[in-house]
C-alpha cells in the first residue's frame, strides 16, 4: 500500500500536521499554564499580604485569638482560599476551616518557614484530600518591623486546569478536523498526478501489445502534461513510421513480382516457341532485362537498407574537389547523351570546390540525376549541368529540357517508389528510389536537395553541401 504515491502523500501530509500540531499545543499550553500560574501566584501573594496587614493588629492581644479565625473565614470566603494564620513559631492561631482545622496545632510547612525568615513562600502541588492542584503561598506578617508570624493561603487550581483541559480539547479536535481534510485533499491531489500516471502506464502496456494508436487527454500543462503529450506524440510516430513500414514492404514485394511474373511468363513462353531462334533470341534479351531491372531494384533497396541502418553514423568521408568530381562523372555519362542526341552544357564556375565527402555516394548522387535527366527528356533536348560555390556552400544543378514535373508532384518525387508516370518510369527501367536514396545521401553529407519544375519545359534538380574550410586546421 506504502508503495503507491497517493498514499506516501497522505501519510506525508498527516504526519506534518501531527508534528506541527504537537508542537504548537505543547508550547502553547506550557505558556497558558505558566501565565496563569503567575497570575495566580501574584493574587494570591497579594490578599495574604491583606490578610497579613489586619491580622498583625490583631496578634498584639492574645484575647483577639477568636476574632482572627471570624476574619480568617470571612477573608476566604472572599478570596475562595483556604487561610491560616500562624504565630512565629508556627503555632495556627487562625484557620478559615474551624471544622477540622489546624487551630491551636504546629504547622511548619516549607512555604510558611520560607514566610517566617521574611521571604514569600509558595508551591503548587497536588493535594490528595481535594484530589486536584493547589497553590499555597505564605507571608510573613510583621510588626514594628519584627516578624510575628505568616499568613498561609492555599486555593485550588481546578479553575485553570479546566481551562487548560479546554483548550487542549480545542486543539484535539481541530487536529483532528484537520487531519481529515489534510487526508481528504492530499489524496484528491494525489489522485490529479496518479490517474494520467496510471492512465500513461496502461497506454504504454497497450502499445507493446500492438495497439499503436494512443491519445491520453492532457489534463493539466504541468510536467505529466508534457510527458503525456510527448507520449501521445511518440505514439503518432511510432504508427507513422508503422504505417511506411508497411507501404514500403507492400511497394517493395510488388516491384519485386512484376519483373518476377514477367519472367515467368517469358521462360513458359520460351518452352513453346523454342523452335523459333529468332523469337528465342527476343525473349531471352527480355528475360536478361527483367532481371537486369530485379538487380537494380535488389541493389537500391540494398542501398536503402544500408542508409536506413547507419542513420546518423558516417560512412568515409575524405576531402575531394567536387568541381572535379562532377567534371569525371559527366564524362562517364556523356556518350549516352550523344546516343539518345541530347546536347549537353557544362557551366563551370569555380575550379576548386573542396567538400569532405564520400565519393562513391557523391558520384551516386549525380549519376542518378544525370540518368533521370537523360530518361527523361526526349531526342534533341539539352542538358545543362551547373558547378558553383558561395561562401559557405558548393551549389550543383542538373536541368534537363524533358517531360518537366506537375508541381503537386515534385515533393512526393523524393518519396520512396513514387514515380509521376508508373508505366513509363518502369518501361525505362525506373525503380522509383533513386530520389529517395540522392536525397538521403545529400541529406548524410549535411546538405539539402530540392526540385523546380515547369510541366512539359522541364526539371531543375538542385543540391548544396557546405564547403570544406580549408583555412581551418
Ligand atoms: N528529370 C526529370 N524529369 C521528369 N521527371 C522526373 C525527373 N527526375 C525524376 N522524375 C520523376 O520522379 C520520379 C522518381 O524518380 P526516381 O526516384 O529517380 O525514380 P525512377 O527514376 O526510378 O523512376 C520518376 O519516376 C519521374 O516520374
Ligand atoms: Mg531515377
Amino acid at each position: 500500500m506504502l508503495t503507491s504515491i497517493r498514499a506516501r502523500l497522505t501519510l506525508t501530509y498527516i504526519f506534518l500536521i501531527l508534528a506541527v500540531m504537537g508542537v504548537i499545543s505543547v508550547f502553547l499550553l506550557n505558556m497558558l499554564e505558566n501565565y496563569h500560574l503567575d497570575y495566580q501566584k501574584e493574587t494570591m501573594a497579594n490578599s495574604a499580604s491583606l490578610v497579613a496587614e489586619i491580622s498583625s493588629s490583631f496578634m498584639q492581644r492574645d484575647s483577639d485569638l477568636l476574632i482572627l479565625s471570624a476574619m480568617a473565614e470571612d477573608m476566604a470566603r472572599q478570596i475562595n482560599a483556604r487561610v491560616i494564620v500562624v504565630d512565629s513559631k508556627g503555632m495556627v492561631l487562625g484557620d478559615s476551616e474551624r471544622v477540622g482545622g489546624y487551630f491551636g496545632k504546629s504547622l511548619l510547612r516549607p512555604e510558611i518557614n520560607a514566610a517566617l525568615e521574611g521571604e514569600t513562600g509558595s508551591s503548587v502541588q497536588y493535594s490528595q484530600s481535594l484530589e486536584q492542584k493547589v497553590m499555597q503561598v505564605a507571608v510573613p506578617v510583621t510588626l514594628e518591623g519584627e516578624i510575628r508570624g505568616a499568613v498561609f493561603l492555599s486555593a485550588s487550581l481546578d479553575m485553570i486546569y479546566d481551562t487548560l483541559g479546554t483548550v487542549r480539547r480545542f486543539i484535539i479536535t481541530a487536529t483532528i478536523l484537520a487531519l481529515v481534510l489534510v487526508g481528504f485533499f492530499a489524496a484528491l491531489m494525489a489522485k490529479t498526478f496518479t490517474t494520467p500516471i496510471e492512465e500513461l502506464t496502461s497506454a504504454a502496456r497497450q502499445m507493446a501489445a500492438g495497439n499503436l494508436k494512443q491519445d491520453i487527454p492532457v489534463r493539466h500543462e504541468d510536467e505529466i502534461g508534457q510527458l503525456t503529450r510527448q507520449f501521445n506524440h511518440m505514439s503518432s510516430k511510432v504508427m507513422e513510421t508503422n504505417r511506411q513500414l508497411r507501404d514500403f514492404v507492400a511497394n517493395a514485394s510488388h516491384e519485386l513480382r512484376t519483373p518476377l511474373t514477367t519472367i515467368n511468363l517469358l521462360v513458359d513462353s520460351l518452352k513453346d516457341l523454342a523452335e523459333d531462334p529468332g523469337v528465342r533470341e527476343e525473349f531471352i534479351s527480355d528475360i536478361q532485362g527483367e532481371t537486369q531491372r530485379l538487380i537494380d531494384l535488389v541493389s537500391d533497396l540494398l542501398d536503402l537498407a544500408r542508409l536506413d541502418g547507419q542513420e546518423g553514423k558516417k560512412s568515409p568521408q575524405k576531402a575531394l574537389n567536387l568541381t572535379e568530381l562532377v567534371r569525371g562523372v559527366i564524362q562517364s555519362v556523356s556518350s549516352r547523351m550523344e546516343r539518345k542526341g541530347l546536347t549537353l552544357d557544362y557551366r563551370e564556375k569555380n575550379t576548386t570546390l573542396p567538400v569532405m565527402a564520400n565519393p562513391d555516394e557523391l558520384k551516386q548522387v549525380l549519376n542518378n540525376l544525370l540518368d533521370n535527366a537523360i530518361k527523361y527528356t526526349p531526342q534533341g533536348g539539352s542538358i545543362r549541368v551547373e558547378v558553383r560555390g558561395g561562401a559557405r556552400e558548393a551549389f550543383v544543378a542538373v536541368a534537363d529540357t524533358g517531360s518537366g514535373i506537375p508541381g503537386e508532384d515534385l515533393e512526393k518525387v523524393f518519396e520512396r517508389f513514387y514515380r509521376v508516370d508508373k508505366a513509363r518510369s518502369r518501361e525505362q527501367g525506373g525503380t522509383g528510389l533513386g530520389l529517395s536514396i540522392c536525397r538521403e545521401l545529400i541529406a548524410k553529407h549535411q546538405g539539402e536537395m530540392w526540385a523546380e519544375s515547369q510541366e512539359g519545359k522541364g526539371s531543375t534538380f538542385y543540391f548544396v553541401l557546405p564547403l570544406l574550410d580549408v583555412n581551418k586546421d
